[in-house]
């Protein structure tokens, strides 16, 4: 696959994406909890989550439907967990994806709210009437609430907190790394691969492709945090050294964690190339995708 049918490829996963999540996401809901949904999680963010799930169904031939809903399950557990980050009570953050955070614009009670609510509701993506047979939606079920809960994201999110101002150790930051932001990427890939047929090997495979390739998506997080314009970042640059958050470049520096990042973008190419599967090809661009992105 060559850099112009890639990016074909993923303008048009994105609009598909956005289409889909745009008849999800509720207008309705009452007393304007709707709004503050749609405004978290509607036209803004890369959909790298989204993306991931999609490139890993069509590396096992799955069935489009549940990926697609997979897909945008992950981003709706995503864009729910940005809204909290971003809460006075968590980074404190008054810009997200270029626009004012959800709290901002509509109080922190319904920023509350409608986390809460997009939570749900990834849940109920995942469980249609028809389309997606009860076994897979069972399975898509658990890989996300595995992610996302106490072992997964929200453990990460804890373990963050507990250590603002504090040293910590490679191996402490990278477990926590790996919980508050991997396990979410890692998931949508595995979703991906569970909408088709894969042997262990290549399960195995994926699920390695995954946890490099999300250990590596938050050590850039950290280096872009140090090295770039918060116009660029759509959120406020410089945070995690104000509010002293040890992060890949003040645990180990700039220089060693850009080393990092390269490394596990071969760790991910090679865990593709041992998969066995054929149509790893936008997966391994979304690899690179990750570790050489400026926002
Ligand atoms: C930001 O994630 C939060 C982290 C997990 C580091 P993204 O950089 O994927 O955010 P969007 O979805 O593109 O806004
Ligand atoms: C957040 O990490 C990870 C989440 C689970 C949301 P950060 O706090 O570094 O994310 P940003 O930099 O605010 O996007
Ligand atoms: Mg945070
Ligand atoms: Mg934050
Ligand atoms: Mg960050």
């Amino acid at each position: 696959m060559d850099a112009v049918v890639f990016e074909q490829w993923v303008q048009r996963s994105l609009s598909d994406v956005e289409l889909a999540l745009e008849g999800f996401v509720p207008a309705d809901a009452p007393a304007g909890l709707g709004e503050a949904m749609r405004y978290s999680v509607l036209g803004g963010g890369k959909r790298l989550r989204a993306l991931l799930a999609l490139a890993a169904c069509e590396a096992v031939l799955g069935q489009r439907e549940a990926a697609m809903r997979a897909a945008c399950a992950v981003e709706l557990i995503h864009a729910y967990s940005l809204v909290h980050d971003d809460m006075p009570c968590m980074d404190d953050d008054v810009m997200r994806r270029g626009k004012p955070t959800t709290h901002v614009q509509y109080g922190e009670a319904q920023a509350m709210l409608a986390g809460d609510a997009m939570q749900a509701l990834a849940f109920d993506v995942l469980t249609p009437d028809a389309g997606v047979e009860p076994a897979l939606q069972a399975r898509l079920c658990a890989l996300l609430a595995r992610a996302a809960g106490h072992a997964g994201m929200a453990g990460g999110q804890a373990i963050d907190l507990a250590n603002v101002g504090k040293h910590i150790d490679e191996c402490t930051l990278r477990d926590m790394h790996r919980r508050k932001t991997g396990q979410l990427l890692e998931a949508s890939v595995m979703m991906g691969a569970a909408s088709g047929r894969t042997d262990a090997k290549a399960w195995q495979a994926l699920s390695q492709y995954g946890a490099a390739l999300g250990l590596a998506f938050q050590v850039v997080d950290d280096i872009l945090d140090v090295t770039q314009d918060s116009a660029v970042l759509g959120k406020t640059a410089g945070k995690d050294q104000d509010a002293n958050k040890p992060t890949y470049v003040s645990v180990m520096g700039l220089d060693s964690a850009r080393a990092l990042a390269q490394q596990l973008r071969d760790e991910a190419h090679a865990a593709l190339a041992a998969s066995g599967l054929s149509g790893t090809a936008a997966l391994a661009m979304l690899a690179d995708m990750v570790v050489e992105r400026e926002s």
